[in-house]
């Protein structure tokens, strides 16, 4: 559950302030999938930032799983950012000193997991990267950095999955095994995932879209699927754009198509 209240962003630039963000208010319930769109410069990075807690909003509060997060301390961000919220950035952001298996052992190793390195390695066998566990991120192509980086992001298991643009810099082949991957961490964990996208097909696969314009809320519509069309192209997730199949949880409080 993800709730953002009234959240403003307000920064200095060029000798004066500019409003990032105005007054942005809206709830994720548990489980459900939220495109975030909107032009470039909208703000979409920013709000996703402080979701997760990277940064702190000039006014207004996030509360995730019940805690208030705008109120934590560094530490105690960074140790219930590492519980309850995955990230994932357009441009990977792996630790380049790194191998990927030491990559996605560090979040458990931070967590105190004793078996990290076998829990990092079932987590790479997970995104079909086991026999590049060695390999450190400049010998990975993008897809691969990026599945090491969706790997390490839910590590520890989160709630919560944030990624923005995670296909920004992947081809649409590479991108949609990415997504493939997201979506089958929701369909199979329940984790609430919130992401941000350029592509109007994948933010249509969602089951909701909110869509920015400077800085605020344009728009919030709830998109649901047919209970047929789940049925007839079964369980897999294909691996095209169009992702034709989400078995909803049955107490996914979606709504309707309005
Ligand atoms: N640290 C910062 N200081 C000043 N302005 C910023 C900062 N970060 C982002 N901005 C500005 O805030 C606006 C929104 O940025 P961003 O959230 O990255 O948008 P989006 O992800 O939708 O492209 C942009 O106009 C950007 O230039
Ligand atoms: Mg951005």
């Amino acid at each position: 559950m993800i709730s953002v209240e009234h959240v403003s962003m307000i920064l200095p630039a060029a000798g004066r302030s500019v409003t990032i963000l105005e007054d942005i208010t809206f709830t994720v319930p548990p489980k459900q999938m939220v495109a975030v769109v909107g032009p470039s410069g909208s703000g979409k990075s920013t709000l996703l930032g402080l979701m997760a807690g990277l940064d702190k909003p000039t006014s207004g509060s996030i509360t995730l799983e019940g805690t208030d997060i705008t109120s934590l301390s560094e530490n105690r961000m960074a140790r219930f950012r590492r519980e309850k919220v995955g990230y994932v950035f357009q441009s990977f952001h792996l630790i380049p000193t790194l191998t990927a298996l030491e990559n996605v052992a560090v979040p458990l190793e931070l967590s105190g997991e004793r078996a990290a390195g076998k829990r990092a390695a079932e987590l790479l066998a997970a995104v079909g990267l086991s026999d590049r566990r060695g390999h450190y991120p400049v010998q990975l192509s993008g897809g691969e950095q990026q599945r090491v980086a969706v790997a390490r992001a839910f590590a520890c298991r989160p709630p919560i999955l944030l990624a923005d643009e995670p296909t920004g810099n992947l081809d649409s082949a590479t991108g949609a095994q990415v997504i493939e991957l997201l979506l089958a961490l929701h369909r199979d964990y329940g984790t609430t995932l919130v992401l941000v996208t350029h592509d109007t097909t994948l933010a249509a696969s969602m089951q909701r879209v909110l869509s920015l314009r400077d800085g605020r809320v344009e728009s919030d519509s709830s998109l649901s699927f047919c209970e047929s069309t789940v049925e007839s192209t079964g369980e897999r997730l294909s691996s095209e754009w169009v992702i034709p199949s989400i078995p909803l949880h049955s107490d996914s409080p979606i709504e309707p198509n309005s």
